[in-house]
This record gives structure tokens, C-alpha cells and sequence, in this order.
């Protein structure tokens, strides 16, 4: 007997599709294991080794038998360690029970959610926004308010922005700082202005900071040093992927009051359980390795960004705003849609982005992975040889617009 429907997909399971910087970033390979020149600027991991300091404590971590399920939260010293280390960061104290290991910031990102949404809450967003916000959002059926600030801001919002859209359904504000896709870094002005109206209300300041090491110019601030009076309604998404180059550990850290962490907890007991025992480890060490010590990576990934700019300003019709730290690129592209010199018509990023791919072997995230239509990203993360070379064919490609 033939079945008349297809087998019921959850709410959940069909809420989201997979992630499209990952899913192009596997079209990338294949077409690479298919004997194609391929320049992959898509990838969003710093190509840096691991400090060896971690490497070595990864090694004695396994000699010495760390191989079991640990406390769900973390070791005990890495949460204590963590919490030292971000109350010297953040000026503010943190304990320990304060603080949670996760596998990597995107699970701290989803507990903190998880522990704070409820269906038909709103949660701000801020376009160009990490591809997977409205995700979460969505999974847990809330209702995203997106804020569109202008490109001439370099998409930054302000706290007047933020007052049009809080209201008495709003739950939290998801915020990232400093910005993927724009490389943007709110100074510390921006950030006295932007949560002001959060110290006003009574909404969750979700603070994804993964990016809090690599910022060109100056220090990184969070929120929180600005306006401590909202640690108990502020948490911290962090980690040690981007800063320590340690993106395949999985290992991330959140911080905030004990109520939201101890719910956070209760989530990860049953969905994961302790983050990799090993990594753990690891990630103390991590916590050991001084900012003088990355310096290095920090000017890598600064030239790497300069070399992209140098490129892309032969062709003054693309434009891109200096990013401040991160190492992407976000090049606004809606100059070239329309009719192109080979008859073809491109409307938009994503029919770009293919374009770019599958005709030129120059692989790049369309803006509609984080809800900008106009704008593409580019990952900085390749040798600087290899970023002059794409980046070349990239603006020879875009010469064919008529
Ligand atoms: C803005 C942002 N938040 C969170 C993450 C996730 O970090 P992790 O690899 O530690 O889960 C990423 C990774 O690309 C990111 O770009």
C-alpha cells in the first residue's frame, strides 16, 4: 500500500534550511574536488595555527586521562578561569557559577535563547545580521523586529533606532560587536548611545562578542564596561574559536546572572551535554595566551584586509567601507545588477554569487545569507598571493557589467 503523504516534518525541523555560508562553502569544494581553480572567500574561520601552548595542553589532556564526561557547565577551573579572565575584560565582576562552557559560541548563542524566548516574543535584530539570528529565532518561534540602518553608517545602529522598535513584546536584543558581515566595530560612544534605551527597559542584551580580539584599531569594548548596571539582564556569547584560532575545539564561554545560566545548563544536560573534555583543556590554556602574544594574528588578518582593499579599489563603482576589525569584507554589489555585456541579466547577490562561482571559480557569501540583498561577503582568510589573485578576477568579472 503506497503512502498518500509524505512523513511529518516538526514545526522545528522545517523552520530553517541549512546554512547558506555553509552549504556554498561545500558547493566551493566540490567544484575544487572536480579540478576546478577555486578561490574560496567564503570561510569564516581565521587560517591561523592554534596557539601551541593549546596544542601541547591538548596533548597532556589526553596523556593524563582527560577523556571523560565532565560537569555539564564546564570543568570547575575552566569556569573559574573564564570568569576571571572577562571580569578583568569587562570590568565587572564574574563567579564562576556565572559562567558556562558550550560547544562553541553558536551554542552558548542558542541556549541563551532558548532559556530567555518564548513563542511570539520579539527579538531585535540588526541587518547585516550573522546568518544565523533569524535561525534561532525562528526555531523557537518568536518574531524578529529587524533594524535597517543605512549603509552611510556603515550599518551601525543608534539607540534612537532601537527606541522605534522596543516595545512591551519585545524580550531581547540580539547584538554582535564586532559585526559580521560589515567588519564594523562600535566604539565606545556608539555603545553609550545604542543601550541606552536597553538600560530603560526590561529586555535581554544577548552580546555576541566571538569577534572581541580582532579589532584593528584599539580595544574591543562590551557593553557592559559602559553600563554595568545591566549585568542582570546581559549575556555574553564568546569563545575561544576566532581568538585562538581554535574554531574546530568548539569550545565557547557564556557569561550572565546565575538564573539564566543555571536555565542555560538545564538546556545543555539534555540537548549535549559537557563540551569536548579534551578541548577543555585546552581552552584554559588558551585563556593563558597573552593579547601581545596574538598581535600577530591580529596584523595578519589587518594587511590581508588592506591587501583586498587595494584590489578591490580598481574598480571605483565597488564599494566598500574599511572594515574596522574581523577579517571580512562587505562589498556592496547592486551597481552591477542588471544587463550584463554577455546578454546574461543578474538581478541579485545570490544570482551573483553563482555567477561568480560557477563562471570564474571566485567563491563568495551573498548578502541574503545575513538579510542584505545589495552586498556580498568576503572572507580575508586566504595568503595574500591568493587574495590579489581572486580579488583580481573577481573585479575583471564585474568589468563585464555593461
Ligand atoms: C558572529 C558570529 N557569532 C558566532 C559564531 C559561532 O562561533 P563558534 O564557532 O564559536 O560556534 C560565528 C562563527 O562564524 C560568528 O561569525
Amino acid at each position: 500500500m503506497s503512502r498518500m503523504t509524505a512523513p511529518h516534518l516538526s514545526r522545528m525541523g522545517t523552520a530553517v534550511q541549512e546554512s547558506a555560508t555553509l552549504r556554498r562553502a561545500a558547493r566551493a569544494r566540490e567544484l575544487r574536488a572536480a579540478g576546478r581553480e577555486i578561490y574560496n572567500f567564503t570561510v569564516g574561520e581565521p587560517d591561523y595555527p592554534t596557539p601551541d601552548v593549546v596544542l601541547a595542553a591538548a596533548h597532556r589532556a589526553i596523556d593524563e586521562g582527560h577523556t571523560r564526561y565532565t560537569a555539564t557547565a564546564g570543568t570547575p577551573d575552566l569556569r573559574a578561569a573564564v570568569a576571571e579572565h572577562y571580569s578583568a575584560r569587562h570590568r565587572v565582576p564574574w563567579r564562576a557559577s556565572q559562567v558556562m562552557v558550550s560547544a562553541g559560541a553558536k551554542q552558548v548563542l542558542w541556549n541563551a535563547l532558548a532559556a530567555t524566548v518564548d513563542p511570539g516574543d520579539e527579538v531585535v535584530l540588526i541587518a547585516p545580521y550573522w546568518t544565523s539570528y533569524l535561525a534561532y529565532v525562528q526555531i523557537l518561534g518568536g518574531t524578529p523586529r529587524i533594524l535597517r540602518p543605512p549603509r552611510e553608517r556603515n550599518y551601525k545602529a543608534l539607540g534612537q533606532d532601537l527606541r522605534t522598535v522596543l516595545g512591551p513584546r519585545t524580550r531581547a536584543v540580539l547584538f554582535n560587536n564586532p559585526v559580521n558581515p560589515t567588519g564594523a566595530v562600535y566604539s565606545e560612544a556608539e555603545l553609550r548611545d545604542l543601550f541606552e534605551p536597553i538600560v530603560d527597559s526590561d529586555v535581554w542584551a544577548v552580546s555576541d562578542e566571538i569577534y572581541e580580539r580582532l579589532v584593528f584599531e584599539g580595544e574591543h569594548h562590551s557593553p557592559l564596561q559602559i553600563y554595568p548596571e545591566l549585568q542582570d539582564r546581559f549575556v555574553v556569547a564568546t569563545g575561544a574559536s576566532k581568538s585562538f584560532a581554535m574554531t574546530g575545539w568548539r569550545i565557547g564561554f557564556g557569561l550572565g546572572p546565575e538564573s539564566v545560566v543555571r536555565s542555560m545548563i538545564s538546556l545543555q544536560s539534555h540537548i549535549t551535554g559537557n563540551p569536548n573534555s579534551v578541548a577543555q583543556r585546552a581552552a584554559l590554556a588558551a585563556l593563558s595566551v597573552t593579547d601581545a602574544q596574538l598581535e600577530p594574528m591580529r596584523r595578519h588578518f589587518r594587511e590581508r584586509c588592506d591587501v583586498a582593499l587595494e584590489v578591490l579599489a580598481t574598480l571605483p563603482e565597488l564599494r566598500c567601507t574599511r572594515p574596522e576589525g574581523t577579517f571580512y569584507l562587505f562589498l556592496e554589489v547592486d551597481a552591477f545588477f542588471g544587463e550584463w555585456s554577455d546578454g546574461q541579466r543578474i538581478d541579485d547577490c545570490e544570482g551573483l554569487a553563482d555567477h561568480l562561482l560557477e563562471k570564474h571559480g571566485i567563491a563568495v557569501v551573498p548578502g541574503t545569507a545575513f538579510d542584505h540583498e545589495g552586498g556580498v561577503r568576503v572572507s580575508c582568510t586566504l595568503s595574500p598571493d591568493e587574495i590579489r589573485r581572486g580579488l583580481g578576477i573577481l573585479v575583471e568579472a564585474l568589468r563585464q557589467r555593461s
